[in-house]
């Protein structure tokens, strides 16, 4: 299994493990389109695993800011993530966020939002986001699903308000 970035080449195979994923729905997939489309879209966040020459996960990170007042402050929201069926749960969404989350960092930006299972992504450092000052209006979510992950220590004493998802999610 590769993890690398994700080429145009990968285009179909990241709209079809996004669909699989979710239980063939496109939204998912759809919603990966319009964030490449997006002044969001930073190319190394768009992530894929490779297995036998086929796409076989995707994970998709991108700019979103967090407004507090006048303050605004970059950030990265995690979205989708996708793993075929037929190969889940053999650790390749953990390796595909370990990735993301790695190449965050090494570009700079402190905190990463999700809205996700409250099972899956605390074992990577998501906590939940509401606790620490962050809200989020756009989407109506339970505390526990709407979190955050601090790649930089210290980060979640400086950063508070609101979770501003950009127009590409909706
Ligand atoms: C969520 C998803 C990306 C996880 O990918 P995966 O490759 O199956 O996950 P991994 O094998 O890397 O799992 C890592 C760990 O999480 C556990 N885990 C996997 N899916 C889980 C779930 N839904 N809830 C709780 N724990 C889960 C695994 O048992 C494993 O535990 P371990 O590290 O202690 O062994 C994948 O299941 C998927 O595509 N689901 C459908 C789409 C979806 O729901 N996306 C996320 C929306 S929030």
């Amino acid at each position: 299994m590769m993890i690398r970035t994700e080429t145009s080449a990968d285009y179909d195979g990241v709209y079809q493990v996004n669909v699989k994923a979710f239980d063939d729905r496109e939204d998912e997939a759809r919603l990966v389109e319009s964030i490449r489309n997006s002044e969001g879209f930073i190319p190394e966040l768009s992530i894929v695993a490779e297995k036998d020459n086929e796409i076989v996960g995707h994970i998709l990170l991108s700019k979103a800011v967090v407004q507090d007042g006048e303050n605004t402050n970059d950030v990265i929201v995690l979205a989708p993530i996708a793993v075929m069926p037929n190969v889940q749960k053999q650790g390749i969404g953990k390796a595909l966020i370990l990735e993301g989350l790695d190449r965050c960092r090494t570009l700079g930006y402190d905190l990463v939002f999700l809205i996700g299972h409250p099972e899956y992504y605390p074992k990577f450092g998501f906590q939940p986001a509401r606790q620490h000052g962050f809200e989020l209006k756009q989407f109506e979510v339970s505390d526990n699903v709407f979190m955050v992950c601090e790649l930089k220590e210290g980060a979640l004493q400086k950063v508070k308000g609101e979770l501003i998802y950009p127009k590409s999610f909706f």
